[in-house]
């Protein structure tokens, strides 16, 4: 399989720069004055959170969670978490970022861990919103793109760990 041959191209380098730029200015209005935390969801918001902190011009404090749910315990919040935030989010509020949000699994036990341990307030920031495929009752407070289906790479987005480093968003055709 060859990149250029399985890979269409959906989302370009210049349309994500110019949506992330938005979403920054959008978040600098909201968390004017707030104690915000920004916590990138391991390994698929990198990049999104990389651009995302830089075009938000307010001092925040950023950190990462690596965390994976267990099938069929998300109403207990219990997480497998592969590497844990370092900072305490005790009245913080806390802004989840992740790559996609697709059944909403994760983020809904992510965002019950965060609340338990006191956050503040939780809200999600979701690069790419997959709104058709929701399983749990949880949305995106704030989207860059909104998309209908079709399994995405790049930008951060992998398929078994290729495709992450890809400056534009393609669909996978197998
Ligand atoms: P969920 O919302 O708990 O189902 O999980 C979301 C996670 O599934 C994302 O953080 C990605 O790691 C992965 N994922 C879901 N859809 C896609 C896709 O289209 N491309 C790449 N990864 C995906
Ligand atoms: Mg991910």
């Amino acid at each position: 399989m060859t990149e250029n041959g399985s890979i269409k191209a959906i989302i370009s380098k210049e349309e994500i720069q110019a949506a992330v730029e938005r979403m920054g200015k959008r978040l600098t209005e909201d968390y004017a004055g707030k104690n915000l935390l920004v916590l990138g969801v391991m390994k698929g918001s990198f990049i999104f959170m990389a651009d995302l902190v830089r075009s938000i011009r307010l001092p925040i404090k950023l950190d990462f969670i690596h965390a994976k749910s267990y099938e069929g315990t998300e109403s207990t919040g219990v997480v497998d978490v592969k590497m844990d935030a370092e900072l305490d989010v005790k009245g913080k509020q806390v802004l989840l970022v992740e790559d996609i949000l697709d059944t909403g699994k994760t983020l809904s036990v992510l965002k019950k861990t965060m609340l338990s341990r006191g956050a503040e307030d939780v809200k999600i920031v979701a690069f790419l919103d997959k709104t058709a495929r929701r399983l749990v009752d949880i949305s995106a407070d704030y989207s860059c793109f909104t998309i209908e289906d079709g399994f995405l790479v790049g930008y951060g987005l992998d398929y078994n760990e290729d495709y992450r480093n890809l400056d534009y968003i393609g669909e996978l055709i197998l």
